[in-house]
């Protein structure tokens, strides 16, 4: 297929928070570089963003700080827009979901689903809070865990034993906000039958698109083995896109039904507003010499390759994704990025700490992007890639070819003589960087692509360092022409190459060279700077970060890990939820350990030999994280509870539950008695 054009866009954030480096690295940075790419190629291009303004995340974050929903996502979607801006994601358009076209656009994009019976109904029993009036999400459930009892277990799952949960499932459910006990009634919802494209599905991504990144391609199988259900395209909740059918009131648009379709409505809005420059939004999205491109985190991979193509094949007019290049995940000094924890680099606040240094995290971000795996940020390897690669590589290449031009030939492009063997051997070893880097682009190998651009400066380093110029200019001039207008010429190509991924340095380097912008096709020259060409003066494409700046950012993530302990550690509210004939039906007990081991294949669970007083049993517990030495344990007295029915885990039957209380610093320790007593007593 011959392409004419290509559709890029990068999944909407949700407008709940500012953005971080995770979105940045995993999302925006690539997506950006690819279409600057393509700009440069004089491709036609067009580069969708937009806010994620619905979901349950934004009221939840309007509640807790007390303002409306609206503004919250004002609030997120100027602070979201403005930080892109600043790093030079160079969106087309960049808008919102809450916009009145996006509205229209979405509701009917479902009233057309509708019309043409691509829906199923079906009514289902779910939580209600009588009080409020509201139909409960699963995250908006708590309850106590049925496996491990604990309490304060989501609707979805528990955080306590990790396992996944439906609120069917937890006991004494309550409204997580008020604590209200809730009701059951029956809501019916509107279901997009995916099972119906499972096998076309199957087809156009198993065997038409092998391409794709293998976790992409192995995500979409293992989606597929599984075996594709309906899924529910509405929801009942009052903040969100109204399902325009008569009968629905009270009921939205489910947040992943009307947020890819921003893709779309986004495009519309543009081309609405300058047919002109950007033409029909239709041929962008139907003309099948379109190619469009899904730029994505791992967590999205299922609604961009199953659910929003299934919702435009019913659709029926729309062109699908030829490619969904999607991230794995980018951890911060270790941790996982958490936006509720705070555990995070904001792009705003990063741009107060180092003004004007974008292209320093852009390149740090690109030169570590998650493509295959996890990958992790930390200060000391930013530094260190700003200091030994952007200083000491490419800053110091271009600063010693524009010094030594200034110092020996007046700041004019001097004249290229005959050229040596060695001058050949260096040309012949960047001439080919063009077909390099394109390929790398092409398959979206954008770090690999990257290091490329970065080893066109170590050409040039090493060119200066073994011609010596500032040696040769007393004997012959002539010889040092040649060699500065070379270097020249790479400084000249290094602009084109990492335009892409550091404009900001790409463009400095311009203005220092005194060039307009050059596209793609000049890459791999050696005649793009005239002789006799004026420069301006030498100034420095980068700066050194110093230890005091790092320790700087250390220390702020250490302060923010110790709140977060803190916070952990905050008792939640009692809820007066059990009766003294609850807690009678529980046996608890005292008994001494006799024995503790890990057990194998297992980093959670310990095994405890217990005297009970009654011929002794075996428990196990989840706490081997906050007991590293087991062993310490033996001959401490535990409570735990007897009267459990067993339950085998990793193949050993386990005999009651041990108790133990959560400590400031996330860890588990053993409930106690303050004195001896025998085993078997009973605690009460
Ligand atoms: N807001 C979602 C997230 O941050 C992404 C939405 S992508 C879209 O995970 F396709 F739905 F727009
Ligand atoms: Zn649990």
């Amino acid at each position: 297929m011959n392409f004419k054009r290509t559709l890029i866009t990068s999944a909407l954030p949700y407008a709940n928070g500012p953005v971080h480096i995770g979105h940045l690295a995993g999302v925006y940075v690539p997506a950006d570089i690819y279409a600057r790419y393509l700009r440069l190629k004089g491709q036609p291009v067009l580069f969708v963003g937009g806010s994620d303004e619905h979901g349950v995340p934004v009221t939840i974050r309007a509640r807790k700080e007390g303002i409306t929903v609206q503004q919250v996502v004002d609030r997120y979607h100027d602070l979201i827009k403005d930080s892109f801006a600043k790093f030079g994601i160079s969106f087309d358009v960049y808008s919102r979901t809450t916009s009145a076209v996006h509205h229209k656009f979405a509701s009917d994009f479902f009233r057309t689903l509708y019309d043409n019976g691509k829906f199923t109904e079906q009514t289902t029993e779910q939580f209600y809070d009588e009080e409020t009036h509201e139909f409960l999400t699963d995250r908006n459930i708590k309850g106590e865990c049925p496996h491990c009892h604990s309490a304060g277990a989501y609707g979805d799952q528990c955080e306590k034993c990790g396992r996944t949960l439906s609120p069917d499932e937890l006991i004494n459910p309550y409204n997580a906000v008020n604590g209200n006990t809730l009701t059951k009634r029956t809501t019916s919802h509107w279901y997009l039958p995916l099972d119906r494209y499972q096998q076309w599905l199957e087809q156009w991504i198993l065997e038409e698109h092998k391409e794709w990144r293998p976790n992409v391609y192995g995500q979409c199988k293992s989606w597929l083995d599984g075996g594709l259900k309906p899924r529910a395209v509405t929801r009942d909740l009052s903040w969100g896109i109204p399902v325009p059918v008569e009968g629905a009131e009270g009921k939205v648009l489910y947040v992943w039904f009307d947020a890819p379709i921003g893709y779309i409505s986004n495009t519309k809005e543009l081309c609405d507003s300058q047919p002109d420059k950007y033409g029909q939004w239709e041929t962008w999205w139907k003309d099948p010499s379109t190619r469009l491109i899904h730029f994505i985190g791992k967590d999205n991979i299922v609604f961009h390759c199953i659910v929003f193509p299934a919702m435009l094949k019913a659709e029926g007019s729309y062109i699908l994704p030829d490619n969904v290049p999607s991230n794995e995940f980018l951890n911060l000094e270790g941790d996982k990025i958490s936006t509720s924890r705070n555990w995070a680099v904001w792009l705003n606040e990063y741009l107060e700490d180092f003004p004007g240094k974008q292209d320093v995290l852009r390149y740090v971000l690109t030169a570590n992007a998650p493509e295959t795996k996890d990958n992790d940020f930390t200060w000391a390897d930013f530094q260190a890639r700003n200091n030994n690669e952007l200083v000491a590589i490419y800053g110091n290449f271009i600063n010693r070819a524009l010094v030594l031009t200034h110092k020996y030939f007046e700041g004019k492009v001097p004249v290229q003589g005959i050229l040596t063997d060695y001058d050949q051997q260096t040309i012949r070893e960047f001439t080919d960087i063009k077909q390099r880097i394109e390929e790398l682009l092409d398959n979206f190998h954008f770090r690999d692509a990257q290091k490329e651009a970065m080893n066109l400066a170590r050409i040039g380093n090493k060119y200066l360092a073994e011609t010596e110029p500032w040696k040769l200019a007393k004997t012959d001039l002539a010889r040092t022409a040649t060699i500065l207008n070379l270097s020249l010429q790479i400084a000249a190509n290094l602009s084109i190459a990492f335009e892409p991924f550091l404009p900001f340095s790409s463009e400095k380097l311009r203005s220092l060279l005194n060039l307009e912008q050059i596209g793609w096709d000049a890459l791999g020259k050696t005649d793009i700077l005239t002789e006799g060409h004026i420069l301006k003066p030498a100034e420095l494409l980068f700066e050194k970060i110093d230890d005091a700046d790092i320790q700087a950012q250390l220390e702020r993530l250490k302060r923010i890990k110790k709140e977060n302990q803190e916070a952990a550690w905050q008792p939640e509210s009692a809820k007066n939820t059990a009766t003294i004939e609850d807690f009678e039906k529980m046996d608890i007990r005292v008994g001494t350990i006799l024995d503790c081991q890990k057990v194998k294949k297992s980093d959670k669970l310990l095994q405890f030999q217990i005297d009970d007083g009654m011929g002794g049993r075996t428990i196990l517990s989840g706490i081997a994280q906050s007991y590293p030495d087991p062993q310490e344990l033996i001959g401490k007295q535990v409570l735990f509870i007897a009267n459990f029915p067993p339950r085998k885990m990793m193949g050993i039957e386990s005999q009651g539950m041990i108790l133990s209380a959560v400590n400031a610093d996330a860890k588990l320790v053993l409930a106690s008695v303050s004195k001896p007593v025998k085993n078997g007593a009973q605690v009460g």
